[in-house]
């Protein structure tokens, strides 16, 4: 199937140091495998150092590169600024910073403690904004160009219940990501977000759909196009993003969900409930001929 192929030509992020928040798992992990295919080298970290390990080695056996594991929980400016210093000793300069880690669960509003929901907003909104301000501040003294790419996604400009905290933060994000694409931009600094739909991950699932929701509420049926994402798909808009191939594209969100958020969104689209004997019988019923 060529959505699961890769799309960029061989060698299309040879010379680039890529950090990815969340590089150890899910998205992070496929965004970050095909940079490394594609020519790249990375720096990965979260807060498990033994799952960044793995994946690292797991990694450069299957595709070659530099993978660099670096233990750093974002929401600590001092591990941020440590992890910082250390990719660079190990990379030299990095080139491009993708924001992928997030924490998330699913909770009427009413029922979160304080601490439950500055855990999510500081995970997703304050460690991607100290990320990105220690990556730019050194960029732009060092006056060396650099690219970011944050993982936001849908609900950031729609809103949504139950996941309050990371709507917010998300909004967050997506915000920051234009005001810096202008501010920025004279330092030769990019910035540009994915909004992705659902793409399975063991993460958000065991998270977003625990126990037999899935069952319920299978996400695919809220999608047009009738599927959930596969991970190449998402990893080549990255892949892409990322790339000077994009240098004209500032500022901008891309949304890759099949359709989902705007099948939420138009007043008549669950029209399509409705069977076709039932339009039949509607068009004979104002006198149309058949
Ligand atoms: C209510 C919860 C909760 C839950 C934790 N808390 N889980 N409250 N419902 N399901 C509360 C705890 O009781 C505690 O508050 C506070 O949150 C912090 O919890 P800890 O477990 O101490 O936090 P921590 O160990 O830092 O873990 C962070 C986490 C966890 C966010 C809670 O889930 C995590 O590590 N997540 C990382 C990965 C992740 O979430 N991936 C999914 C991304 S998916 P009290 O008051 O008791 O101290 C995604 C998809 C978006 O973003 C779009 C999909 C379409
Ligand atoms: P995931 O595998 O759980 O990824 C989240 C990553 O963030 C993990 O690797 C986790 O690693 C890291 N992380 C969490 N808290 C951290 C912290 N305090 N400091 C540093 N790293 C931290 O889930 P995913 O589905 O791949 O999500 C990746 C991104 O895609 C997220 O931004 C998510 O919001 C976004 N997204 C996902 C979907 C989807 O359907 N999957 C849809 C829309 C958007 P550690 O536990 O080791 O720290």
């Amino acid at each position: 199937m060529i959505r699961a192929e890769g799309m960029l030509k061989e060698g299309a992020l040879k010379g680039k140091n890529i950090l990815v928040t969340g590089g150890g798992t899910g998205l992070g992990k496929s965004m970050g495998e095909y940079f490394l295919e594609l020519g790249a080298n990375l720096v990965i970290t979260s807060r498990k150092i033994d799952v960044l390990q793995e994946t690292a080695k797991e990694m450069m056996a299957a595709k070659g590169g530099k993978v660099i594991p670096i233990a750093c929980d974002v929401r600590d400016i001092d591990q941020v600024e440590a992890m910082w210093k250390e990719a660079k000793a190990a990379l030299g300069e990095i080139h491009v910073v993708l924001n992928n880690a997030a924490g998330n669960f699913i909770s009427p509003t009413e029922r979160l403690s304080t601490n439950a929901f500055n855990t999510v907003l500081d995970i997703v909104l304050k460690g991607t904004s100290q990320v990105t301000l220690t990556a730019g501040k050194d960029w732009i003294n060092s006056k060396q160009p650099g690219t970011f790419l944050n993982i936001v996604t849908t609900y950031a400009w729609t809103g949504s219940g139950y996941v309050v905290p990371s709507a917010a933060a998300k909004a967050g994000v997506l915000a920051m990501t234009r005001s810096l694409a202008v501010e920025w931009a004279k330092y030769g600094i990019r910035s540009n977000a994915i909004a992705p739909g659902p793409f399975p991950t063991e993460g958000a699932w065991s998270r977003l759909l625990p126990g037999d929701l899935l069952k319920k509420f299978d996400p695919a049926k809220k999608v047009p196009v009738g599927r959930v994402g596969e991970h190449q798909e998402l990893a080549n808009i990255a892949a892409y993003l990322v790339s000077d191939y994009s240098s004209y594209v500032n500022g901008e969100v891309v949304t890759i969900d099949g359709g989902e958020w705007l099948k939420g969104a138009g007043e008549f689209n669950n029209l399509d409930a409705i069977p076709q004997e039932m339009w039949d019988m509607m068009e004979a019923s104002r006198g149309k001929k058949q």
